[in-house]
């Protein structure tokens, strides 16, 4: 299971690759936002830290105008992955994409019906968002569990990257499901580290070592 950080904030992102853990990196218009900063410089900035997958998104609502931003998006690192929305416009640009060559990443997938499409339009990989179905009163991680059977029946090539990941949980439901990958927000992921008898045993183990060995 690849694990990718969903932020565009490079504090973060040098953190989690200091890790040795990180294997990629979502972003949207939401996130670049959020740090202020233009968006073409902020992914050249993100491919100088992270090594692996980065997902880039277009801000066109029309094929074409998707096929000109993300031609232009892919070319800035051999790691860009184009990420279009699953809208009928961008299922076109997706095939277009895939003939190409290029890696598409096709987001706010909220349904099995919509990640068939997204197969069959070559996406390298398709993200459902599993907190926000949860939001609406739906059960986000059944949906993993839907694509992740489906995609499987077929063999599509297409990878499951769960997206909206809220929780530890959801990240290891999501592993049992069999995500490919899961991206999550830093707190998520730092999350995973965690676990209270792993502080009280390794104080005990200090403590035992200090008293025997301390006179
Ligand atoms: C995925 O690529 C999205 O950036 C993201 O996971 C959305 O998560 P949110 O629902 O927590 O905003």
């Amino acid at each position: 299971m690849r694990f990718f950080l969903d932020t565009a904030n490079l504090e973060e992102l040098k953190i989690g690759a200091s890790w040795g853990i990180l294997d990629g990196c979502t972003t949207n218009p939401s996130l670049i936002a959020k740090e202020g900063v233009k968006f073409e410089d902020r992914v050249r900035q993100i491919t100088e830290i992270v090594d692996g997958d980065i997902s880039a998104e277009v801000l066109a609502t029309d094929a074409k105008g998707m096929l000109e931003e993300g031609r232009k998006l892919a070319a800035i690192h051999k790691n860009i992955v184009v990420k279009v929305p699953l809208t009928k416009d961008g299922i076109q640009a997706c095939s277009a994409f895939s003939k190409e060559g290029i890696r598409v990443n096709v987001t706010l997938c909220f349904s099995p019906g919509q990640a068939i499409l997204a197969a069959k339009a070559g996406a390298y990989v398709v993200s459902p968002f599993v907190g926000r179905v949860d939001d609406s009163g739906w059960d986000g991680m059944q949906l993993i569990r839907d694509i992740c059977l489906i995609y499987k029946n077929y063999a599509f090539k297409t990878q499951v990257l769960a997206a909206s990941l809220r929780t530890v949980n959801h990240v290891i439901e999501c592993g049992k499901a069999g995500a490919h990958i899961g991206t999550m927000p830093f707190k998520v992921m730092e999350g995973l580290f965690s676990h209270p008898l792993t502080d009280r045993g390794l104080e005990q183990f200090l403590k035992d070592y200090n008293k025997a060995f301390s006179k």
